[in-house]
């Protein structure tokens, strides 16, 4: 079981010769599907960046990408919807569409919410606090994509060392970023590593597992 976790590492530099196939692409964004999110909104869309030309373009504003635009088989940015709340049209997309059922149906869940988003957590009023509360969610498909990738013997890097004013400004400005909707929460590559593996360093289990009896 944790020969994955074991296996995954932010990998700096790909075989630009190996790529990885739609199946287990597929498999991998399947993962990102699946996810868990709060209220279960799913509150994120992914680009697959298959253009050499917008790759090269990132370069400039995202140093912690390089490696991974250097060789990376597929190459991925995790965008997150913005200013979710109890009268968004995407929960009402979700509601009705996805689980087929109605608003009325769901009365006491977005009451639920309403309640979490105004007095549990606080994030009304405050656009910050909401696109951090999607881009939490966005970062359990993350965790997902980047272990599948790993039982698939895929390699993979997530990425936050970008820019973020300047990554979101050029794909808004090549037409596939509505900033007013949607903002970018991670990027991250997938591949196969062409180098050897760093051993794994962390904190032992008792600095970070406190039992409470
Ligand atoms: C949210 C997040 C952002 C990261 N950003 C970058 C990045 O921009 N570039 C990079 O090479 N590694 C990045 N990393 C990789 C971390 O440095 C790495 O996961 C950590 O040092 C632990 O090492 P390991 O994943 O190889 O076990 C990021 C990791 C996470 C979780």
């Amino acid at each position: 079981m944790l020969e994955a976790h074991r296996y995954r590492y932010a990998t700096k530099k790909f075989d630009s010769t190996k790529k990885v196939s739609d199946e287990d692409f597929n498999t991998i964004m399947e993962a990102a599907r699946l996810s868990p999110s709060s209220f279960g909104f799913e509150p994120w869309k992914f680009l697959l960046i298959n253009s050499e030309k917008i790759r090269e373009e990132l370069k400039p504003f995202s140093w912690g990408a390089v490696n991974s635009l250097n060789g990376a088989s597929h190459f991925v940015i995790g965008l997150i919807k913005k200013n979710i709340t109890v009268d968004s049209p995407l929960v009402k997309h979700i509601i009705e569409d996805v689980w087929g059922s109605t608003l009325e149906e769901k009365k006491r869940h977005l009451h639920f919410f309403q309640e979490f988003q105004e007095n549990d957590f606080k994030l009304l009023n405050n656009p910050r606090a909401l696109f951090d509360w999607s881009s939490k969610q966005s970062y359990l498909a993350l965790a997902n994509m980047m272990t599948t990738a790993a039982f698939l013997g895929i390699d993979s890097c997530p990425i936050e060392g970008f820019n973020h004013e300047k990554a979101e400004q050029y794909f808004s400005e090549i037409g596939v970023l509505d900033t007013s909707e949607y903002g970018i929460s991670f990027m991250v590559s997938f591949g196969y590593r062409d180098e050897v593996q760093p051993p794994k360093t962390r904190q032992s289990m008792s600095e970070i597992l406190e039992v409470i009896s």
